[in-house]
């Protein structure tokens, strides 16, 4: 596996893969790599790409100092999962070249307006600048033919489709399905965070959505569903949602078809996010 830390280096690995005739597939990271990230690199070495992963902690899309201060870094970990999961390029690329003038704003932000303003962008402000800043950027250096993005951060998947979509990246962006521990939290780095009662207590956003997800009904009874079963779990829940898909509206009762379920709450002060499709069905009458 190469180890790369500088932009120069890490443009001209791609560079040179692309003149060797291969294509290059990026894998986007903040670290803390585990089965989730092992999944999207595997999709990756299905489709035959030269698996490119970025690791870096972007700072710009933390809105509060102590959630960055205490996102988990592991890079020992982290570069034995990757060479173990098969990644053949590895870039850690430092804050100084990625945001020279942090903490200073940079003069140049990516904004995706609308889909950044609900769930996560109405409780986070920033994050969503943060992350289609940050992705554009590695997209610009990379230049992949295809990058893979877990279907766990929904908002952040419709967020980056929109960006490749209005900036004309060359790229494929491939959808991965969220990925599960035998318990049925879904994998995210945060989860190390957690003791064994919130962890205990952080199986309902779990529950809440296969409760949602295995029946047809209206978008109010699917968000009652939802509020009910979290709120038995004392959670500081942030938000529990069914929305359109791809505009990330709100559904309303009578609409049908299919919907997306959203979930956002803090564990013990740890925020965590999951969604699940959901089946409309508007009420007679
Ligand atoms: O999903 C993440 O880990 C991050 O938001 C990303 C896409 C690597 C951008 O920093």
């Amino acid at each position: 596996m190469r180890l790369i830390t500088e932009l120069s280096a890490w443009r001209c690995f791609a560079d040179e893969q692309r003149g060797l005739g291969r294509r290059v597939g990026l894998v986007a990271t903040m670290g803390a790599l585990h089965a989730g990230h092992a999944s999207l690199i595997q999709a990756a070495k299905d489709h035959g790409d030269v698996v490119l992963a970025t690791l870096f902690v972007n700072p710009r899309q933390f809105h509060d100092g102590a959630d960055l201060a205490a996102y988990p870094r592991n890079l020992p970990g982290d570069l034995a999962t990757a060479r173990a999961s098969g990644v053949d390029c590895l870039v850690t690329p430092t804050l100084a070249e990625m945001w020279p003038s942090y903490p200073a704003p940079t003069p140049t932000t990516v904004s995706v307006h609308g889909l950044d303003e609900v769930l996560e962008g109405a409780g986070r402000p920033g994050h969503f600048d943060g992350v289609a800043s940050v992705v554009a950027k590695i997209l610009a250096v990379t230049g992949p033919c295809r990058a893979y993005f877990g279907e766990k951060d929904f908002q952040q998947l419709a967020i980056v489709r929109q960006m490749i979509h209005d900036l004309a990246f060359d790229v494929d962006l491939v959808g991965c399905p969220i990925v599960r521990d035998v318990d049925g939290l879904a994998l995210s780095s945060r989860n190390v965070l957690l003791g064994a009662d919130a962890r205990r207590r952080a199986l309902a956003l779990n529950r809440s959505l296969r409760a949602v997800e295995s029946r047809r009904a209206s978008a109010s009874e699917h968000r009652a569903t939802l509020a009910r079963i979290l709120g038995e779990a004392d959670l500081d829940v942030a938000y529990a949602e069914v929305v359109d898909p791809v505009t990330f509206a709100p559904c309303a009762d009578g609409d049908d078809g299919e919907a997306r379920a959203m979930v956002a709450a803090r564990v013990d002060g740890v925020r965590l996010i999951d969604n699940a499709p959901v089946t409309l069905v508007g009420r007679e009458g």
